[in-house]
């Protein structure tokens, strides 16, 4: 049966654009929507602006705009960026719109009818010149403790006292410098310490369902005693009027999460669909994605304001850490942030930055470190060496050898090799049972992955993925398909062979396609495919089928395009979204001064040779078919070189500090081919491949996928 699914993200503050913490929480969540809906569920995935609060509305004033057009603006800006990081929301909404103030007062009316609505007489700092209530974040004064002047209503930034806006020495108003005065004013609180709500919410926050930490987190909470929350805040106010309390708005974070609501409906409206009865069928699960720094919200206040005015409450609440930036090339003296839209501006792919997600991401309230050299890491020597090196292993051979036709002969049943020679060593024929037993274990491995990606476990999930690539790649090393290229007689172990890659690439794309949309489009376009399921795993490639011409999946990351990212851009930082005082400020993405590293040693240009000169010099696409160890000598490497028309090449290297033969096997590079032969005392050296770098570090140089042994270079 498939389980109907109603899913959320926290719903961005329309005050600027997104930063990275924002896309890594859609990231988050939308790997885990397309999952569930690969799995055939049924999603309904929304988001929405969350448009009101004092900040935005002293923003708008500022920028001589009404909110309205401001939160338009930033709505533009949003929707534009979720889109281009291939966020699936179904909908992205606004909590100032009609169906939001329905829900909201609605909601209200039902909690003030059920009794868990109170009216209290509050003294509050009002500024006489701007005419308004202030807001903690918009008092200052000096510290009560230590005298720091400049502090803020709520906690000093010198020695770290937390205490209330009332508590300042000389207070004055961070909007107009005025010398607030303390003014009375009703307001509505919603008794969360009622015994029936406390009761409630022990055993709705207590039941297993939520993640550990954050159970116990929230069981603290409980245990000290919850105060009544203060839900109103006095015009002027950029907000939903609360009904029948003129010059009264309901504070920022009563209807914000009602625009979860908000959001649904409308989505559900737009299809004809009635949202009432969608949310009363009992076998609909609502699950919010959120940040650690809103879980109060999301835990207390907004099951217990669903529960009192008879609503479904929600059946889930994940809760992800922050994430951090670390690197190395930066400045220390400013925070540099990873800017979303300067991501997509200078032209980074965003399937990149979901793989670097999805392979650090946990079900825990862990933080995340944003590590450019791990990010590049991952994507050149995982996604693009391992996964989409198989397809260009494999597509190669059967868009040129075979016109893109996929073998006549089912893969299930293995094939026999006749295999003559490998290099110039007699080697012996392997009967391939390997093919079966790697087709198996790659599809055996659905469920486990399945079960990873259901727990939000993706870094697990990627690592079994990357397993199987790891299998799937010395397999093919094994086989040498570009060896029994060669032979006479065997198109049809190639063409068998290949297909069996390219059916291993497909299960893996299956596997990826959560974490990957983009990628998997492409692949199913190049396969042939109707858009690949879950349950495709276990139907095969059809035989004989023809694929599409190969292009490029995934290209590498270049190191210049990291540093491009890690620039400071040179106009200001959009200021921080504005928090409720009771949360914590959003870590700003400050950066650890760690050692930069030792600058390469760069000489300078040589003397200049004629074109005639150079062409001398015959380089060529190299495979390394084989390397080994040279006893006596630590610094050498014998290299088994295929070069298309030749295929054992030896060539001593002396690469050994920096690469192990594993690393090599299997790998294309570049070799002068028309050096003079050498004789050394391991034996003779015909030829050298091609690397940069000094002494310590080196680079060997590798080709671009699709290059084969033999090309020539020029
Ligand atoms: N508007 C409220 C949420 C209302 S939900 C009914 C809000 N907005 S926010 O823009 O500040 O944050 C939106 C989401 O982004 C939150 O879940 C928050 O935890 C998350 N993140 C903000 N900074 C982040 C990081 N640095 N890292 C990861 N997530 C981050 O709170
Ligand atoms: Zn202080």
């Amino acid at each position: 049966m498939p389980r109907k699914l109603f899913v959320t993200t926290a719903l961005p503050y329309a005050n600027a654009p997104f930063h990275i913490g924002h896309i890594m929480e859609y990231v988050q969540a939308d790997i885990w929507v397309r999952f569930q809906r690969l799995q055939g569920h049924k999603v309904n995935f929304v988001c929405a602006d969350d448009a009101h609060g004092a900040p935005i509305m002293l923003k708008a004033e500022a920028e001589g705009v009404t909110p309205e057009e401001l939160v338009a603006k930033v709505a533009e800006s949003h929707r534009r960026d979720y889109q281009r990081f291939g966020i699936s929301f179904d909908n992205f909404y606004s909590t100032h719109s009609e169906e939001n103030r329905e829900l909201s007062a609605e909601i209200f009316l039902a909690l003030q009818k059920a009794g868990f609505i109170e009216t209290k007489t509050i003294e509050q700092f009002f500024d006489p010149v701007k005419k308004m209530f202030l807001p903690d974040r918009y008092i200052k004064g000096e510290c009560p403790k230590c005298g720091t002047k400049d502090q803020y209503g709520d906690s000093c930034e010198n020695c770290g006292a937390v205490y209330a806006p009332t508590d300042l020495k000389n207070p004055y108003s961070a909007l107009t410098g005025a010398k607030p005065v303390l003014k009375k004013s009703d307001h509505f609180f919603f008794k969360l310490s009622d015994p029936r709500c406390v009761e409630f919410l022990r055993a709705w926050t207590q039941d297993g369902k939520l993640q550990p930490e954050v159970a116990n987190k929230v069981r603290e909470w409980l245990d000290s005693g919850l105060n009544d929350w203060d839900i109103t805040r006095d015009a002027p106010y950029f907000g939903i009027e609360i009904p029948n309390a003129p010059e009264k708005y309901f504070y920022v974070w009563l209807d914000a999460p009602i625009g979860y609501l908000a959001s649904l409906r409308n989505y559900l409206e737009k299809k004809g669909q009635d949202f009432a009865k969608y949310l009363a069928d009992p076998k609909v699960e609502q699950i919010h994605f959120i940040g650690k720094d809103i879980i109060y919200f999301h835990t207390l206040f907004w099951p217990a304001m669903l529960k009192y005015s008879e609503r479904k409450v929600p059946d889930n609440v994940y809760v992800h850490g922050f994430l951090q930036l670390s690197g190395e090339k930066m400045s220390k003296s400013r925070g540099v942030s990873v800017s979303p839209q300067r991501y997509i501006d200078i032209g980074l792919n965003p399937e990149w930055i979901r793989y670097y997600f999805a392979a650090k991401l946990n079900a825990h309230v862990e933080d995340m470190d944003f590590n450019p050299d791990d990010f590049l890491a991952r994507i050149n020597s995982d996604l693009v060496g391992k996964y989409v090196n198989i397809a260009s292993r494999a597509a190669g051979f059967i868009g040129k050898r075979f016109g893109g036709v996929l073998s006549e002969e089912p893969l299930s049943a293995g094939r026999e090799l006749k295999h003559k020679m490998r290099g110039n060593l007699a080697a012996p024929v392997p009967d391939d049972e390997q093919a079966p037993a790697i087709l198996f274990e790659v599809r055996s491995f659905a469920d486990a992955i399945a079960a990873d990606y259901e727990a939000r476990e993706f870094s697990k999930a990627i690592r079994q993925i990357m397993f199987l690539a790891d299998r799937v790649n010395q397999y093919v090393d094994e086989q040498k398909p570009w060896e029994i290229a060669k032979e006479a007689g065997q198109d049809a172990a190639l063409q068998w062979f290949c297909t069996l890659y390219l059916e291993l690439f497909r299960i893996l794309t299956i596997y990826l396609k959560p974490v990957l949309p983009k990628v998997a489009e492409e692949v199913e376009e190049f396969l042939g495919l109707k858009p690949l399921a879950w349950e495709d795993v276990g139907t095969p490639l059809k035989t004989g089928h023809k694929v599409q011409p190969y292009r490029h999946l995934v290209s590498r990351i270049d190191s210049k395009q990291i540093d491009e990212l890690l620039e400071p851009p040179a106009e200001a930082k959009p200021e921080p979204p504005a928090k409720a005082s009771v949360v914590a400020e959003a870590p700003e993405f400050k950066l650890e001064p760690i050692e930069p590293p030792r600058p390469p040693v760069i000489l300078p240009v040589g003397d200049t040779i004629s074109i005639d000169d150079f062409s001398k010099i015959d380089l060529r696409i190299a495979r390394i078919v084989d390397a080994e160890l040279v006893p006596d000598a630590d610094k050498l490497l014998k290299l088994t070189l295929d070069i298309g028309i030749e295929s054992n090449r030896t060539v001593f290297a002396g690469i050994r500090t920096v690469y192990t033969p594993k690393d090599l096997i299997g790998r294309l590079t570049v070799m002068v081919a028309n050096l003079a032969p050498r004789k050394m005392r391991f034996g003779e050296s015909q030829g050298m491949v091609l690397a940069a770098g000094d002494g310590n570090s080196i680079y060997l140089l590798a080709p671009d996928s699709g290059a084969m042994p033999g090309m020539r270079i020029k």
